[in-house]
C-alpha cells in the first residue's frame, strides 16, 4: 500500500524552557571539572534538540564529540546542522557507528548497544585501541549487553539507576504520551479506555499518567509478577486480544517486537489510535497492518490512518491510527516534559565525565551507575528548579 508521507518539520522546544537551565550549570559543572578536556567521545543517540542542548554542555567542557545515528525517524536535521556548527562531527545512516569508531574515541556512550557491539564484533586487532570504557542507557542495550559473556571493556549501565528509572522512564514517557494524546484528538483524556501492554519502568509510568487524567486503564503483560503489581497499583489485567475491544488506545512498551500483529489490528475497535515508546519500531507490526489495509491516509504529527474491511458481512470499514509508523512516538514528536529527559541526558554527561577520570581503573564488565553521579545530577537538577 503506497502512501505519502507528510512534510517532516523540525519539533522546536518551548522558548520558557529557559527557566529549567540544567544545560547551563551542566556546561559550567563539566568545565570547572576539566575531566573531559580533550576527551574523544563516540555517542550514539538520537538526534533530537535535547541532544543538542546535551552536546552544547560537553563541548563547553572540553569534550571532543563524534556521533551516530540511532534511527532516522527520531533524527531533527536541525539539531544535526547545529551538533555540526559545534564542531562536532555527526554521522548519520546504517554505517554511522562504524565511522565513529574510526575517529578512535576514548568513550563509548550508547542507545541500544549498538555501538559497543560494533565494537565488540570487530578481532581485538582491529577494534580501536583508545576506547578505555562506555555506558548504556536503554532498558533494551542492557538485555543485548547482559547475553555477552567476557567484556573487554567496564561498561556503565545508566539504565539501572535510580534517576532513569523513576524520572525519565516513568514519569518523562508517560507525560509524554498524555501530551501526544492530547495534540492527537484536541479532547480530554477522562474516560479514555486505553491498554498499556508492558509494566515495565516505561509501561507502569504510561499507566500511572493516563489515568492521573481521567483515563481508564487495562494493563496486559506476559510476566505474572508484573500483572500482580499491577493489580495492586489499581489497574485492571486482561489478555491483549480482550482488552482490545473496548480500547481508544492502545500504547505499546515491551521493548521486544511483533507485540500488535494480524490478529490483533482484526481485534481493535474503529478508530483506535497505537502507538509504541518501547525502542523498536517492529514492536508493531506494520508489514501486516499494510497487507490488511484497503487505505492509507497521513494526518499530522506523523501519523497515519489506515482503513480496514469490517467484520464479515460488515459493508462497514473501521478506522486504524497509528503514530510514528511504530517508532517511539514520543521522541519522534519530542512529546511531554523535556525535564526527565534532559535529567537522563545529563546523568549520561556526567557519567562519561567519571569515565574520563576512572574508566581505566575499573574492572571489565557491568557497572550500575555510581550514586556519585545520580547525586551530581540530582544537584544540578534540583537547582535548575529551584527547588
Ligand atoms: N520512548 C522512550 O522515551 C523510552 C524511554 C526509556 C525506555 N524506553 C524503551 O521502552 C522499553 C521498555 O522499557 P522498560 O524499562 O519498561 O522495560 P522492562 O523490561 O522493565 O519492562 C518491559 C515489560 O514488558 C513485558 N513484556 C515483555 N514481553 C511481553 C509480551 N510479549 N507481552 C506483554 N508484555 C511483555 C515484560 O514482562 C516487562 O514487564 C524498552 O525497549 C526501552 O528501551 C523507551
Amino acid at each position: 500500500m503506497q502512501s505519502q508521507k507528510p512534510k517532516e518539520k523540525s519539533e522546536k522546544l518551548p522558548e520558557l524552557m529557559e527557566l529549567f537551565p540544567l544545560m547551563e550549570k551542566l556546561g559550567k559543572h563539566l568545565k570547572q571539572n576539566e575531566t573531559l578536556n580533550g576527551v574523544k567521545i563516540g555517542w550514539h543517540c538520537h538526534l533530537t534538540q535535547l541532544t543538542l542542548l546535551t552536546a552544547e554542555a560537553l563541548v563547553e567542557g572540553g569534550a571532543v564529540l563524534f556521533l551516530s545515528e540511532v534511527n532516522p525517524a527520531t533524527t531533527d536535521d536541525d539539531a544535526v546542522n547545529a551538533i555540526r556548527a559545534l564542531g562536532a562531527k555527526v554521522f548519520v545512516g546504517e554505517s554511522s557507528p562504524e565511522k565513529v569508531l574510526e575517529e578512535s574515541p576514548q568513550l563509548l556512550t550508547d542507545t541500544g548497544f549498538v555501538i559497543i557491539d560494533k565494537y565488540l564484533s570487530m578481532t581485538p586487532a582491529e577494534r580501536p585501541k583508545s576506547v578505555i570504557a562506555a555506558s548504556e542507557i536503554t532498558t533494551s542495550g542492557i538485555e543485548k549487553l547482559r547475553k555477552i559473556k567476557d567484556l573487554p571493556l567496564p561498561i556503565i549501565n545508566i539504565n539501572g539507576g535510580l534517576l532513569k528509572a523513576r524520572i525519565e522512564n516513568y514519569h518523562g514517557v508517560g507525560d509524554g504520551v498524555v501530551d501526544l494524546m492530547r495534540r492527537l484528538t484536541g479532547r480530554s483524556l477522562s474516560g479514555l479506555h486505553s491498554v498499556v501492554v508492558g509494566y515495565g519502568a516505561v509501561g507502569s509510568g504510561v499507566a500511572y499518567h493516563l489515568r492521573k487524567e481521567g483515563g481508564i486503564v487495562n494493563v496486559v503483560d506476559s510476566d505474572p509478577v508484573r500483572r500482580l503489581i499491577a493489580h495492586f497499583d489499581g489497574f485492571s489485567v486482561n489478555d491483549l486480544l480482550t482488552s482490545l475491544r473496548n480500547a481508544d488506545v492502545v500504547v505499546t512498551a515491551t521493548g521486544q517486537r511483533q507485540i500488535i500483529g494480524e490478529t490483533h489490528w482484526q481485534a481493535a475497535r474503529d478508530g483506535a489510535i497505537f502507538m509504541n515508546v518501547g525502542h523498536w519500531p517492529e514492536e508493531l507490526d506494520m508489514n501486516a497492518l499494510r497487507k490488511l489495509a484497503t487505505k492509507v491516509d497521513d494526518l499530522e504529527l506523523k501519523t497515519q490512518r489506515f482503513y480496514l474491511d469490517g467484520a464479515a458481512g460488515s459493508d462497514k470499514q473501521k478506522r486504524i491510527y497509528v503514530v510514528a509508523d511504530g517508532n517511539p512516538a514520543n521522541i519522534v514528536l519530542l512529546t511531554g516534559s523535556v525535564e526527565p529527559t534532559l535529567i537522563h541526558l545529563a546523568t549520561e554527561a556526567l557519567c562519561l565525565s567519571y569515565l574520563a577520570k576512572h574508566g581505566a581503573s575499573l574492572g571489565h564488565g557491568e557497572h550500575l551507575v555510581p550514586y556519585e553521579v545520580e547525586q551530581n545530577s540530582s544537584i544540578l537538577a534540583l537547582e535548575a528548579l529551584r527547588a
